[in-house]
């Protein structure tokens, strides 16, 4: 059996600018820092409003620090990455110098009217500015699109999303609290995969709640994504299942007419620590094969987005995938998962009709 090769990491840019890091939180030091080091990415420095956070990372990973947000802000032909709190952003992005280019931490803000927000001081400032909506760029999602470019997929018909695991939502206190959670900070990455491999649905249909065993206002969610034609995508999402690892699952199945491709997105089983992503392929006459992956979500999906923004920055790439416009789209979604979850959906008669009995049936 020959052995399959598909792309599975984005171009780097052939000058990276330093990078200025805004923001010394828990997903800086898991995947920004990790990712920047191993691509050989210089961060020009940090900065925390907390200083304890950026020097206790300054520390760790060799960097500077910044005393301020004007000291940051300073810099010049550098790029900014800011990894904040979702509702903090908009009042972050203004201080940056007109023109500048910024790496924005998904969420695009807490909701559609921030996105919209953060959207229009991009275009306000003439930033060169993109989501790190990171799952595109992740080894595994690369490979099953050069699997859709190479046709060995044939056209994609159905993406299925499901994950049956125990999230340790902890090391997220700032969700405690928010009204939105399941669907804005974790979903909410399936479904701008979708979008980047289908395009936009034309509707949604979902339902997002708590469990019993969390205070999270939502820890499990279905939907169902809407297309025109034979097109269909759906997510069943359970980060409750505490009845230990046998069960436990984190799986995307990309089916279309000619094969399908099956990933595990290991590092939920067990975050952030994690287990090895995998990547399966049936095409063809082919029987399924394991492709063989050369890094994981976390952090090599991190190096993707900034090389992207950075080499779109430049006029290397031609398109920026997750450019605030585009990552919109995305946030708009999410705004309508919400808001199809507060609709009742279609009654189910719990009687029959007055006229027939039950015998009658
Ligand atoms: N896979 C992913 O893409 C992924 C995973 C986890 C978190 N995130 C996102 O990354 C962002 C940060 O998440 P985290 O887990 O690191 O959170 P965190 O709470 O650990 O870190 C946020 C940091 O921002 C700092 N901060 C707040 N306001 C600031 C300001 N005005 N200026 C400078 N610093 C400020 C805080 O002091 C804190 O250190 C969130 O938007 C979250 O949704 C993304």
């Amino acid at each position: 059996m020959s052995e399959i090769r598909l792309k599975q990491s984005w171009e780097l840019p052939s000058e990276p600018k330093p990078i200025v890091i805004i923001g010394c939180g828990g997903i800086v030091d898991d995947a920004h820092l990790p990712a920047y080091e191993l691509a050989g990415f210089k961060v020009a420095g940090l900065f925390d409003v907390n200083p304890e956070k950026s020097r206790r990372l300054a520390d760790k990973w060799g960097v500077g620090v910044f005393d301020s947000l004007d000291e940051a802000v300073a810099n010049r032909d550098v790029v900014f990455d800011l990894a904040l709190p979702p509702a903090v952003h908009t009042s972050v992005l203004p201080a940056l110098p007109e023109g500048s280019t910024v790496l924005i931490q998904k969420p695009m803000g807490q909701d559609l009217e921030q996105a919209s927000s953060i959207a229009q001081i991009c275009r306000e400032r003439k930033l060169t500015a993109a989501v790190n909506f990171q799952l595109r760029f992740a080894p595994m999602m690369l490979a099953v699109r050069d699997a859709l470019d190479k046709d060995m997929l044939g056209e994609l018909l159905d993406v299925e999303v499901h994950l049956n695991l125990l999230t340790p939502w902890h090391l997220f206190p700032f969700l405690i609290g928010a009204s939105r959670v399941e669907i804005s900070v974790h979903s909410i990455h399936y479904l701008d995969l979708i979008r980047s491999l289908l395009g936009n649905p034309s509707s949604v249909q979902a339902r997002t709640m708590g469990h019993p065993a969390t205070e999270l206002a939502q820890t499990r969610t279905s939907a169902n994504l809407v297309y025109t034609g034979d097109k269909r995508a759906t997510m069943s999402i359970n980060h409750n299942h505490s009845f230990g690892r046998k069960f436990q699952t984190a799986q995307i199945r990309f089916e279309g007419t000619k094969g399908c491709a099956v990933v595990k997105l290991g590092l939920l089983l067990n975050y952030p620590t994690g287990e090895p992503d995998e990547f399966w392929i049936s095409s063809g006459d082919v029987d399924w094969q394991q492709v063989p992956l050369t890094g994981s979500w976390f952090p090599h999906a991190f190096i993707g987005t900034m090389s992207n923004l950075q080499r779109f920055a430049s006029g290397e790439d031609q398109s920026l995938e997750t450019s605030v416009e585009d990552a919109w789209h995305t946030m708009a979604l999410v705004e309508a998962a919400f808001q199809s979850a507060a609709q009742p959906g279609t009654p189910v008669l719990d009687a029959p009709p007055q006229a027939q009995t039950f015998a009658s049936f």
